[in-house]
């Protein structure tokens, strides 16, 4: 257990523009910043973080909340792990008792493979320091192949001794269970015969891959051996806490200067990236032993939108960079690519010149994916029409893939130029290409669509004109629209003071100072007035439960709820704070309206100030908004109300029951007449 105090200081200290910044490149727009959200595939950013109000909202998915809530997400932590985890961010100690291995193993099965991945890692590289065989063999080769000390340190390297079960031996005695030592994949299992098992990696020098936040998730493991018939590398299987097609090599101690540059390098392997760090190049990462995802390239894309592919140019390296361009060129990447000398790779070139040749090298070399194509393949097409149309249609084929059309018109037209051809038929055949995926596309799209329509937001569609189930529909949501705006103004203005008029014991007219909130649960306790959606309803009850306890809602109650649904309510309340705007709709207000001072003063000492600023435009307008939405819900009750009297008013007429049916239409009529009274009563509530 993390104690209280220490949880809110974590909460205290962590700013979530620096939290949300480790994973996302974030931009300031106005006194917000905003990113590409990682929850989702996006290609314009929609997602904001609010330092102000500390936290992060995506607009296209939804996702939102504050600093814990992201760590948990972006992460797959718990609650307590992602404490841990901003508060070893923020160095903040936490005292809490030991843990003992089992139970560690215990708490989640995730973790588990989380730390005995690390007790791997550990135990590699001990062997490799610490170790004669280790010290004799693998450092050695390490030291050959020219990875100075602090690089084989940075990047956690490790050895893995020839022999049967050195490691899961070390971890079964440290106490890690064999059943996770398997499920990671650092141990394999015989399936008929559970007694036997092995190091996976046994007689290998060990590469550790890490997640985006810096934990060990996977393992390859290069042989010294130089016999061909055996792999020159093993790699992690795909395991709970790996999954190849979404991981690259190096991220994390790339991230940094990935957005700092504002470009990623892609390599093809472990030792390109080590090198390249070695040479001063951190900006670089490995697709390694997988060929490029569209996942990882939305990985990369949370840093920067440039991608630069490096790849030996032997075939095999040409073909998979044509692979990789035209799939970063789909996500709307810009690409650009530059292939070393034959028989070089980043790593080996890397080493025989300096770090500012390589740079230099880079630079001088970077050609944009139509320089590339053309170039590799100009002396082999130049003499014959026949491949050159091919290659012209390859590129055309690349070109039309890219999402923005300026973007298109503008490689279409360096194509014509140095393929010495007329832009206007490359355009005619980019539009063919286009129409044909375009006609592919949309009956995907359509059906798509079909499968997950959201129901837009509309305030004040008039139920009588639509068919019956439409009406229904519009109903709900109409019900809906107004308990949220109760909720709305109770969690964002609750402890806001607003006049209301209201009659003091001896009848008489009185101007009252009173509590939003207070305003609220008693209009709804007073009419019994139920909300129908369960979020809603949830919420209602805690503010009431708060309310008996003289607390008034604060929406940062909510903010660190861990029910998801009520945190993510809190979170949409905040970003979007004209949202349910149904005061804007009714100029017809402003006729009789009576300039009634308002005031801004919070009621209790909860210290929202420290949290959020009221914006003015509310201020200005919450009166109206609160007696609005009560009138609102009030009217929408006492039409459920009738409705349900008509019922049974039907039943009755059934049952030729006239006593009955006089009663009900007596009590229809009294009901129509206070939904007149609420409709013409504006701007006033009795209180008492
Ligand atoms: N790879 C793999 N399995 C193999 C061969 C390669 O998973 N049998 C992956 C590794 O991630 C490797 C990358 O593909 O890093 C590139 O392969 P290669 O160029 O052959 O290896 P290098 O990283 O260059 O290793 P070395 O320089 O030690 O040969
Ligand atoms: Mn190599």
């Amino acid at each position: 257990m993390i104690p209280k105090e220490t949880v809110d200081r974590i909460i205290e200290t962590a700013r979530v523009e620096e939290v949300v910044g480790e994973f996302v490149a974030l931009k300031k727009r106005g006194s917000n910043m905003i990113g590409l959200c990682p929850f989702h595939n996006e290609k314009s950013p929609s997602f904001n973080v609010s330092p102000a109000r500390g936290i992060y909202k995506c607009f296209g998915c939804g996702k939102g909340g504050n600093p814990v809530n992201f760590i948990m997400d972006h992460e797959s932590l718990s609650y307590p792990e992602a404490l841990r985890w901003l508060a070893k961010k923020y160095n903040i100690e936490i005292e809490e008792e030991e843990r003992s291995v089992d139970q560690l193993v215990k708490d989640n099965e995730r973790e588990s493979l989380f730390i005995v991945s690390t007790f791997a890692q550990k135990h590699y590289s001990k062997n490799l320091h610490e170790t004669e065989e280790g010290k004799a063999i693998g450092l050695t080769y390490f030291r050959e192949r020219g990875f100075r000390p602090e690089i084989i340190e940075k990047f956690q390297l490790g050895f893995s001794p020839d022999t049967w079960r050195d490691l899961t031996d070390a971890a079964i005695a440290a106490g890690y269970k064999l059943e996770y030592l398997v499920k990671a994949g650092l141990t394999i299992q015989n399936e008929e015969n559970a007694d036997k098992f092995f190091d996976r990696f046994k007689g290998r020098v060990i590469f550790p891959v890490h997640n985006t936040s810096g934990r060990v998730i996977a393992f390859g493991g290069r042989t010294l051996r130089t016999d061909k018939k055996i792999a020159k590398y093993i790699n992690s299987p795909e395991t709970d806490i790996y999954h190849k097609s979404n991981v690259l090599y190096g991220l994390y101690f790339a991230k940094k200067q990935i957005i700092q540059d504002d470009v990623c390098f892609l390599v093809e392997g472990y030792t390109d990236v080590i090198s390249m760090h070695q040479a001063g190049i951190e900006n670089v990462v490995a697709s390694s032993g997988t060929s490029l995802t569209v996942e990882q390239i939305r990985l990369i894309r949370r840093y920067t939108n440039n991608i630069t592919i490096l790849y030996d140019g032997d075939p095999a390296g040409i073909k998979a960079s044509f692979r990789g361009i035209n799939l970063i060129l789909e996500e709307g990447m810009d690409v650009r690519v530059l292939l070393f000398p034959d028989n070089e790779d980043p790593d080996s070139y890397s080493k025989r010149v300096s770090s500012e040749e390589l740079k230099a090298f880079i630079a001088a070399n970077t050609k944009d994916f139509i320089a590339f194509k053309t170039q590799l393949l100009i002396d082999d097409v130049q003499n014959d029409p026949i491949k050159k149309a091919g290659l012209i249609y390859e590129i055309v084929e690349s070109i039309a893939l890219i999402p923005d059309s300026i973007k298109r018109s503008l490689f279409i037209r360096e194509c014509a130029r140095i393929m010495d051809i007329d832009e206007q038929s490359l355009l005619t055949e980019l539009n063919k290409i286009r129409r044909k995926s375009f006609d592919k596309k949309r009956t995907d799209e359509i059906q798509q669509e079909e499968n997950n329509q959201q129901q837009p937001f509309i305030p004040d569609a008039d139920l009588d004109e639509q068919p019956p189930e439409q009406a229904a529909i519009l109903d709900r949501r109409n019900t809906k629209s107004l308990e949220r705006e109760i909720i709305r103004l109770l969690l964002l203005f609750g402890n806001h003071s607003v006049v209301m008029e209201g009659e003091n014991e001896q009848g008489e007219k009185e101007e009252h100072l009173v509590p939003v909130a207070e305003v609220l649960l008693h209009e709804i306790e007073e009419d019994n007035i139920t909300f129908t959606f369960e979020l809603f309803v949830k919420i209602l009850d805690e503010v009431k439960e708060q309310a008996k306890r003289n607390v008034l809602p604060d929406i940062n109650y909510f903010l660190h709820q861990q029910d998801d649904d009520m945190r993510q309510i809190a979170v949409d309340l905040m970003s979007s704070p004209y949202s349910s705007h149904t005061w804007e709709k009714d100029l017809f207000l402003s006729r009789n309206e009576k300039r009634i001072k308002l005031s801004a003063v919070p009621h209790t000492m909860n210290d929202w100030e420290r949290h959020f600023i009221y914006p003015l435009k509310e201020d200005a307008q919450l009166r109206r908004s609160v007696i609005d939405s009560v009138r609102k819900l009030k009217l929408r009750h006492l039409e459920l109300l009738i409705a349900e009297k008509q019922q049974l008013l039907k039943v009755s007429e059934d049952l030729k029951d006239e006593q009955a049916m006089l009663t009900i239409m007596a009590e229809i009529k009294n009901l129509g007449d206070a939904k007149v009274f609420f409709a013409k009563e504006l701007g006033q509530i009795i209180l008492r």
